[in-house]
């Protein structure tokens, strides 16, 4: 029997669409869903075979029900399908209901009892979906008038505008803690006393245990004084908070556990507690750093 669309199209079509609502469902950060849960694929395996298991049903009942009909209804089924859209019984039938219009072999229950010079006028119906449209304006602008020149809600500028500085607020905040935007590179030392407080409150809860609480070095060495094993200055230091020091020395990599910024500001405290002479400091370890002087670049 034939349908407008063929089944294997209705299949892939119903398939992407079920696709689609699952991606856009399922939060799955920048991955795709069936990337990042593997159960999403069997979903989907589960949801094609459902899709064709149902065609074949619908196909198979369809057949069953075809065999069952007797030739004369056979033959009305056939001549149905062969119909043009425009002649289909429903399609006739949508439109009459959209329309309303009066068959022209009653015309003239319609006509106006008036006739100028043999000219004619017929009553026609408004047709309903031009009648509900002009409702539908109706009713629409009662509304708009009431929202925004009674109630004052935003036109298309102040609504640009509020979202615009919803933007700003966003990109601030995205600045605060954003994971990337800081790198050995790019780093530079803080000498702000309020973030050389919150380096000392990191230093002293994450590294104190190894470097003592003032920095004069136990298990790890001592980093107030000119010597570093790993190089000095705020860009070293960065990068081996970051990445960690030499393996199996003790030294972990602080990524993940430190944001950029926070490691920036401890490594800050750090350099802030050069030529501090702590009691009884661990010998130094490594060679004498020397900050070298900028290049024309970094100048500038
Ligand atoms: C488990 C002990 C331990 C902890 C905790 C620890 N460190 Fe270390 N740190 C070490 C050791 C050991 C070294 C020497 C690494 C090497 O020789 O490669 C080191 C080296 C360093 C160096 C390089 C010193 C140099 O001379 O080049 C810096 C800077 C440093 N640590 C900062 C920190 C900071 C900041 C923290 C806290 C966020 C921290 N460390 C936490 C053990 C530790």
């Amino acid at each position: 029997m034939k349908k407008i669309i063929p089944a294997y199209l209705r299949v892939i079509a119903l398939f992407f669409i079920i696709f689609g609502l699952i991606e856009y469902f399922i939060d799955s950060g920048d991955r795709p869903a069936f990337i990042k849960f593997p159960m999403v694929n069997l979903i989907l395996l589960v949801v094609l075979v459902l899709l064709v298991a149902i065609e074949a049903v619908v196909k198979a009942a369809d057949n069953i029900v075809y065999q069952l009909l007797s030739e004369e209804e056979k033959a009305k089924l056939a001549a149905d399908e062969n119909l043009k859209l425009t002649e289909k019984p429903w399609f006739k039938k949508l439109m009459s209901k959209l329309t309303r219009t009066v068959p022209i072999e009653n015309e003239a229950s319609l006509l106006l009892n008036h006739d100028y010079d043999g000219i004619k006028e017929l009553d026609n119906n408004l047709p309903p979906w031009w009648v509900y449209s002009f409702y539908a304006c109706i009713i629409f602008s009662a509304i708009y008038l009431v929202r925004f020149e009674i109630m004052g809600a935003d036109n298309q500028e102040m609504e640009l505008k509020k979202e615009l500085a919803q933007a700003k607020i966003e990109v601030a905040e995205y600045m605060k803690n954003a994971p990337d935007l800081m790198d050995e590179k790019s780093v530079t030392q803080l000498t702000e006393p309020a973030d050389l407080a919150i380096g000392k409150t990191l230093f002293e809860n994450n590294c104190a245990a190894c470097h003592r609480a003032d920095a004069g070095g136990q298990i790890g060495p001592n980093l107030t004084d000119d010597h570093w094993i790993l190089g000095g200055g705020i860009k070293n230091i960065f990068l081996t908070i970051n990445n960690g020091g030499r393996d199996g020395k003790g030294m972990i990599s602080w990524k993940g556990t430190l944001k950029p910024k926070e490691i920036q500001k401890v490594a800050s405290y750090i350099m802030s507690l050069k030529g501090s002479n702590p009691k009884d400091a661990k010998a130094p370890d490594g060679d004498i750093w020397e900050e070298e002087t900028p290049s024309v670049a970094e100048a500038k």
